[in-house]
């Protein structure tokens, strides 16, 4: 595809566009300058939903004040790296069937810088966390070992996520095996109660991490490449991270009011006051998240590139 691409700044200056010349059609790219708010709507719902959840069980275990928010802080950190990492490892490609190998191989490039970046702001947040586990009472020691080991252990590969896919998946198995460490820790001894408390952090790290990614590289890179072929490649991409959202969202429902109905059935006085209410508030999060995730791609919300929330803009951009 020969590259025709030039950039203008429309009057306001809030709208680029990157007219593209393809063999049979002229396509228009246009890129707004303001990043989406849905997405970063959905971002900020997620991790008041985690800060719910962790509250919710850390004062059951008896925690109180900082210690609650020093543990929340550890999930977050875990979950926002392993989702992240999970997108680098598996959602991206190097080269895209049908697409100009030479723009799909530098938008890939791209993202990996954003990739590095990104670590190098996760790296703190799991350092600061990595101490969490010293004034957790009810942790065993090798719990409290193996989680501060981990984490700082993470801190690490996660900087070099973006040059090696083995520091990529390392950072990524310690991240799963953490979390599963806190899922054993916090559900006493029950096998099964692990296990699908397991499953409901593995899910909200997926979704979680997946929208770091989105707001904090598929956005600005998709932004800087202007061209057909990054916005079909942004275009899939984003479709692979539909799939997990669709998976995420039901997996962290059906765990959580599984968990849910272990304190009480649905009518229960436990819901109604004290710390019972954060179930019904997190189900309003949930809500609010299922709406957000059927209006982005309506609104074409999802992102400020034409054409990467539905291809058929591209389409309708050249009438
Ligand atoms: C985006 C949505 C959600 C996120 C990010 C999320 C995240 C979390 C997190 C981080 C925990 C703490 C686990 C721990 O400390 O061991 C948790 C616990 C919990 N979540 Fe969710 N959750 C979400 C949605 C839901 C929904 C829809 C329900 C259903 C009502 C739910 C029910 C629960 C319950 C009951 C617990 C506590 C389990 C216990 O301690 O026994 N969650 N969640």
């Amino acid at each position: 595809m020969a590259d025709h691409t030039h950039l203008s700044t429309s009057a306001l200056g809030a709208v680029i566009t990157a007219p593209v010349i393809a063999p049979r059609q002229r396509v228009q790219v246009e890129v707004k300058s303001e990043t989406p708010f849905l997405p970063k709507a959905a971002f900020f719902l997620i991790s008041v939903a985690s800060l719910v959840g962790s509250y919710f069980t850390g004062r059951l275990h008896g925690l109180d004040g900082i210690e609650l928010v020093w543990r929340w802080l550890q999930f977050w950190g875990l979950a926002l790296a392993t989702g992240m990492l999970a997108w680098r490892l598996f959602y991206l490609r190097r080269s895209e069937v049908g697409l100009d190998a030479g723009r799909v191989t530098d938008l890939h490039s791209d993202l990996l810088g954003r990739v590095r970046v990104i670590g190098r702001y996760l790296a703190p947040v799991l350092v600061l966390g990595a101490g969490t586990a010293w004034f957790v009472p009810y942790l065993a020691t090798w719990q409290a070992v193996s989680l501060t080991a981990g984490s700082l252990a993470l801190a690490v590969l996660v900087t070099q996520a973006h040059k090696s896919r083995a520091a990529a998946l390392a950072a990524l198995l310690i991240g799963a095996g953490l979390l599963a460490v806190w899922a054993w820790a916090d559900s006493s001894g029950l096998g099964f109660l692990a296990a699908v408390r397991s499953i409901h952090l593995w899910a909200f790290a997926a979704w979680l991490g997946g929208a770091l990614f989105n707001l904090g590289a598929a956005v600005p890179a998709g932004r800087k490449h202007a061209n057909i072929d990054a916005v079909v490649a942004g275009a899939r991409q984003l479709e692979r991270f539909r799939w997990v959202v669709r998976t995420s969202l039901p997996t962290i429902i059906v765990t959580g009011v599984w968990m849910a109905l272990r304190y009480g059935g649905v009518t229960s006085p436990f819901w109604q006051s004290g710390i019972g209410l954060l179930v019904p508030l997190k189900l309003m999060l949930i809500v609010a998240l299922v709406v957000i995730f059927i209006t982005c791609p309506l609104y074409r919300a999802c992102s400020p590139v034409r054409g990467v929330c539905n291809l058929d803009d591209l389409a309708s951009a050249d009438d």
